[in-house]
Parts: C-alpha cells; sequence; structure tokens
C-alpha cells in the first residue's frame, strides 16, 4: 500500500486549487491527479481529494466511513469561528447542521421533510409554469439584440423559483441572493477572519427574516416549503429547532439559487464559442437534454464537497488516515478518463453522460437534480429558439471564473445576437 506522498510528483505536491491560476482552470491539474496520484493530499490546504469517478462512487456511496458531518466552521476553515459564533449567540442562533452535513438517522429525517416538494411528478408538474417563465424573462431583452445574461436571466430564474418554492415573494430574491454569497463565502477555506465575520453580520439579517417568515407561515400556512417545515415534525414528534429550521432554509435557499445559476453562465459560454454547436441545437432541439448533461459532466458547478473520513480507510490504494477531511472531487470525476473516454470533448453521442457526478451520488445525491435539470433545459431550449446566433458581446472583456476554492462560477454574461421575428400569436411585449 503506498502513501500519499509516494505517488505525488513534485510538480503535482506543489498545486492546490487554493492558487487562483489553478482554480482559474483545474482540468489540467485533475489530469495529472488522474495519471500520478488519484487520491492525493494537499498538504497545503491539509486536505485529501478523491478524483477517480470509481473511487468518488465508493467514498460516496460509504457514508459510514466518508462522513458528511463535519463541523464545517472548525474542520475546514483556517479562521478560528470563536468571534462570528459568539454574535450568533449573542445575536441570533448558532448555525445548526442539517440535512447536506449530518449522516443517517439524522439525514434521514431531514430529507424526509423536504423531498416531497422535489419528486419527478411534482417537476413534471411545474413544467408549464417553468416555461412560462423562461419566455418571460427572454420577452425582457429578446427585441434588443444584446443582454446582460446574468443579471436578466440566469440570477433571476433560479432565484424566482427557489423563492416561488419556499412561499416567499419574488421581489425579496436580492436579499435571498445577499444571503446565499454570504454562506456560500463563509464556508470557503480560504476566508480571512475580517471576511467571516461580515459573513456572520449578513447571516443574522438572513435568520430575523425567516424567522419572521415561520411566523407568518404558521398563521397562514401555504402549499410551500417554509410551510412544510413549519409543520414538520423530527422523529422525536417535536417542531424543528430553531436552529434547525434556518439552516434548512439556508440549505434549500443556497443549493436552490447559485448551481443553477452558474451553470446556466456555463452553457451560455460553451453555446457563445461554439457556433456549430449552437447551430445543431437549433436544428436539432431533441438533442438539448443531451447537451446540458455533457455541460454539467464537463463544468461541474460544485467541483468537490466534503467529507471527514471516520476511520483510517484505504481507497484507491491509498490509505487515508482516521479523522482526516476529503473532498470528492465531482469535477474531476466528471473527467476521469477511464469512465469517459476523451473526457475534456462536448460528446452528444457520448453513451454514459448522465453518469456524471455534477449532482453527486448515494444518499446526499441532489434532492433538486430533477427540477434543476428541468429548468436548464427549458432555458436552453427557448433561449435557442428566441435568440438568433449568440455571442459574447464584442465591447466587453471575457467572462473570466471568480475565485471560489471548489465552487465553478463565471463573474458576467453580456451577450449579444440577432433580433428574430416574434413567432406568430405571442403577444408579450418587451420590458
Ligand atoms: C445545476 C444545479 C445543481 C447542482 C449542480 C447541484 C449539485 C448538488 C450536489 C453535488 C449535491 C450533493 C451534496 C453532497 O454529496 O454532499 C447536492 C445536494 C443538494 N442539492 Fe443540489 N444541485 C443543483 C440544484 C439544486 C436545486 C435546484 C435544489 C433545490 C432546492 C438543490 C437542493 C439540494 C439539496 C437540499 C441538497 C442536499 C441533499 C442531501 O444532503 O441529502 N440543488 N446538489
Amino acid at each position: 500500500m503506498s502513501t500519499a506522498t509516494d505517488l505525488c510528483p513534485a510538480s503535482l505536491a506543489d498545486m492546490t486549487m487554493a492558487d487562483p491560476a489553478v482554480n482559474a482552470c483545474p482540468y489540467a491539474y485533475y489530469a495529472g491527479l488522474h495519471a500520478e496520484a488519484p487520491v492525493h493530499y494537499d498538504a497545503r490546504m491539509g486536505l485529501w481529494l478523491v478524483t477517480r469517478h470509481a473511487d468518488v462512487v465508493e467514498a460516496c456511496r460509504n457514508w459510514e466511513v466518508f462522513s458528511s458531518h463535519i463541523d464545517m466552521r472548525r474542520d475546514v476553515s483556517t479562521v478560528n469561528p470563536a468571534e462570528s459564533d459568539q454574535l450568533f449567540l449573542r445575536e441570533g442562533w448558532l448555525v445548526a447542521d442539517v440535512l447536506s452535513q449530518v449522516d443517517p438517522p439524522r439525514h434521514t429525517m431531514f430529507r424526509r421533510m423536504v423531498e416531497r416538494l422535489f419528486t419527478g411528478p411534482v417537476v413534471k408538474r411545474m413544467h408549464a409554469y417553468l416555461d412560462e417563465h423562461v419566455l418571460e424573462l427572454i420577452a425582457g431583452f429578446e427585441q434588443r439584440g444584446s443582454a446582460d445574461f446574468l443579471g436578466e436571466f440566469a440570477l433571476l430564474l433560479p432565484l424566482d423559483v427557489i423563492a416561488d418554492q419556499l412561499g416567499l415573494p419574488r421581489s425579496d430574491g436580492a436579499l435571498l441572493r445577499r444571503w446565499s454569497d454570504a454562506f456560500i463565502t463563509s464556508f470557503d477555506p480560504t476566508i480571512t477572519a475580517a471576511r467571516k465575520l461580515e459573513c456572520a453580520r449578513t447571516i443574522l439579517e438572513f435568520q430575523r427574516y425567516f424567522v419572521a417568515w415561520r411566523t407568518r407561515k404558521t398563521e397562514q400556512p401555504g402549499d410551500d416549503l417554509l410551510s412544510m417545515l413549519v409543520a414538520a415534525r423530527r422523529d422525536d414528534g417535536a417542531p424543528l429547532a430553531t436552529e434547525e429550521y434556518l439552516a434548512l432554509c439556508a440549505q434549500l435557499m443556497v443549493a436552490g439559487s447559485e448551481t443553477t445559476r452558474n451553470h446556466l453562465l456555463a452553457m451560455m459560454l460553451m453555446l457563445c464559442d461554439d457556433q456549430a454547436l449552437q447551430q445543431r441545437l437549433r436544428a436539432e432541439p431533441m438533442q438539448v437534454p443531451r447537451f446540458v448533461e455533457e455541460s454539467l459532466r464537463l463544468e461541474a458547478p460544485a467541483q468537490g464537497l466534503y467529507r471527514r473520513c471516520t476511520r483510517s480507510f484505504a481507497l484507491g490504494g491509498v490509505v487515508i488516515p482516521e479523522g482526516a477531511i476529503v473532498m470528492v472531487m465531482f469535477g474531476a470525476a466528471n473527467r476521469d478518463p477511464l469512465a469517459f473516454p476523451d473526457p475534456g470533448d462536448l460528446d452528444l453521442a457520448r453513451p454514459n453522460s448522465n453518469r456524471h457526478l455534477a449532482f453527486g451520488y448515494g444518499i446526499h445525491s441532489c434532492i433538486g437534480r430533477t427540477l434543476a435539470t428541468e429548468e436548464l433545459n427549458l432555458a436552453v431550449r427557448r433561449l435557442l429558439e428566441r435568440l438568433g446566433t449568440i455571442r459574447l458581446a464584442s465591447d466587453h472583456p471575457r467572462p473570466t471564473h471568480l475565485f471560489h476554492f471548489n465552487m465553478r462560477a463565471l463573474s458576467s454574461m453580456p451577450i449579444e445576437f440577432e433580433v428574430l421575428p416574434r413567432p406568430t400569436g405571442d403577444s408579450q411585449t418587451p420590458a
């Protein structure tokens, strides 16, 4: 059995996802890891990276060894959380571990509380509503020939949908975005102490808002996620504690908006960069679902997520010690040449594209997969139908990736396109 340092050549040992250059385009790094050190210890971050498809599947399947129960504040961040914890204790609630951060039986209990609103039949019933909203957003810019695709579409679609599902006014979308960003940033292992405290102050705003809505939903329940959480009972028959309610709201808000937004941007960049692909998808819209799956494989919005090794375990021929923090690298697994030949190619005929791990795998796999896939498919289909020849705006710099340790997010997406005649019978007027 080898140790990670035996396997890792010097150049790889010096590289890390925390390096902005590697982070901006990590795929050569992943290819190096696949070839030389598929289970790799990143000494700078104190993290084990698991990069092969088969190993990521094994780790996600074996939740008893690769636990999701991690104290994100202490195990992952290098910043001492004492100051922000005191702020939460004084003015709000400590951030509780729920759903994606716990193991069974607690995980099963929380998942049961929310999964009802994300099943295939429920999403199927949402089809007309989602399609209508996609068209409404496109109508806001389709006659203009240019758009801020981030601000006018990618940001709004998932935020509006999650606001509707939670039972909150769409007009509060800007607040939800601000709070989602604060959660994401506060879990970044490269965060500074000052930024962490700033995030904690923003999270307190989120807590006050959602506690106020809990009171409203208790008095006037609806058919929405917040009302379901208010009515939910734990396995011991008790209602959710305030900390648990808030943490579930936070996970749904963040997961429901950030990843979908980032992937809408990633897909738009792929389409702008490949006019032949655009033409093909316009001519053969039935290929759009294949494009969506391939794009998720190539540019997984969550490149990796954390696990904690509960006991020393040999994975991919390398022993990971007990207590180690592991990152299951979905983005790397999706480009594993053993699972996907020519992994960097976007191949609409790839027979196994949907075996990608962009939505995770196992008990924690994405609860919103069907919903997100429906949003992404409808968006691509309608955008290509309503906008001709889409390109990156010529008078703006090319969009770049924002630095985030394990998320993939583009900074902006100004586009230009050919204005097409409105389909007959369409009465929508542009905003
Ligand atoms: C393109 C869009 C999306 C991507 C790429 C994505 C990705 C992921 C991934 C990788 C996980 C696995 C976490 C793990 O293994 O620890 C996950 C879990 C989760 N996702 Fe998504 N997601 C997306 C959209 C959504 C949407 C729209 C929702 C709905 C609100 C959602 C809600 C959740 C929740 C609640 C979990 C935690 C599940 C659990 O721990 O049992 N996601 N997602």
